[in-house]
């Protein structure tokens, strides 16, 4: 038995990284999952592997006619969607007043358009489905500053805030919205040396948030970021993306029944507090 047998969710973002971990848990615990991105060739490939329970779609989370569009796939693979995590986003680093507005809005676009037009999109769906779940991927930056990345914290300030608004909404129609609220996790968007040779930041919009360049020797890049956390984080290490995924799995499933409009924070204790020795 799996914790989502019978579920159909929607994961976005889901061709690398913690939506690809997060499609590939789903799917072992018994979901049929609809792998959702901007990187055909990832994506398709990953949903190949997963089998008959998994399918790929090519989803701006930006566009509202892409969206559509997903729905339609869903039903016509699966029958119905039941769950969706909003996985996909961006990141760049600037000083406010250096971030151009150009810079500011795609990543609105990505991150909090995103998010509002997947459950704009779902909901109707996931209630005459019967009920089911929204997992929101904010930030430890949704709940807190951090510098050079304004517009990214305002984006995933604004995904909890959605995700409270969400929960009130849609709690009398058997729909749970919660949120997931990682610190530092090793994937594409905190080291770059992850990415593949052919897969380009343009393709993805994800750009390096410790700063590692590209082109940088990839062993010593992720060392360099293994460093960097050990000192940051009170548990000593950067997190996986499958820990956020068993996080997004227990917010999609039975387990969290009662629970909805929360934000999860996952993070090794980064947020607890500052250490004075
Ligand atoms: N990695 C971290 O340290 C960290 C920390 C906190 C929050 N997050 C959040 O976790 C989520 C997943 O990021 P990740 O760490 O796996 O990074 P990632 O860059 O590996 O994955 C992001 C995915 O989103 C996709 N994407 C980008 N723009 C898109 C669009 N317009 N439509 C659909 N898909 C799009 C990318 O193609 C990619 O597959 C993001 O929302 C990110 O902001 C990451």
């Amino acid at each position: 038995m799996g914790k989502l047998d019978g579920r159909v969710v929607v994961v976005t973002g889901a061709a690398r990284g913690q939506g690809e971990q997060e499609a590939r848990l789903f799917v072992e615990e018994g979901a049929s999952v609809l792998v959702a991105d901007v990187l055909d060739e990832q994506g398709r490939t990953l949903a190949k592997e997963l089998g008959a329970r998994a399918r790929y779609v090519h989803l701006d989370v930006g566009r509202e006619d892409d969206w559509a569009a997903a729905v339609e796939v869903a039903k016509e693979a699966y029958g119905k969607v039941d769950g969706l995590v909003n996985n996909a986003g961006i990141l760049r680093f600037n000083a406010l007043v250096d971030t151009p507005l150009d810079e500011f809005m795609r990543i609105v676009r990505v991150n909090q358009v995103g998010v509002f037009l997947g459950i704009k999109a779902l909901a109707p769906e996931i209630e005459a489905a019967g009920g089911g779940t929204v997992v929101n991927t904010a930030s430890y930056t949704g709940l807190t500053g951090m510098a050079y990345v304004g517009a990214y914290a305002a984006s995933k300030h604004a995904i909890v805030g959605l995700t409270r608004v969400a929960a009130l909404e849609l709690a009398a129609k058997g729909i749970r919205v919660n949120a997931v609220c990682p610190g530092a996790i090793d994937t594409a968007m905190s080291n770059p040396a992850l990415l593949a040779p052919a897969t380009t930041e343009a393709e993805a919009g994800g750009e390096a948030e410790a700063g590692a360049g590209a082109g940088a020797d990839a062993e010593a890049a992720s060392a360099a970021v293994a460093r960097f956390y050990r000192k940051l984080v009170p548990m000593g290490r950067i997190g996986r993306a499958e820990e956020v995924a068993r996080l997004a799995l227990f917010l999609s499933c039975d387990d969290s029944s009662y629970i909805t409009g929360q934000p999860f924070v996952i993070d090794g204790g980064w947020l607890a507090g500052v250490r004075a020795m």
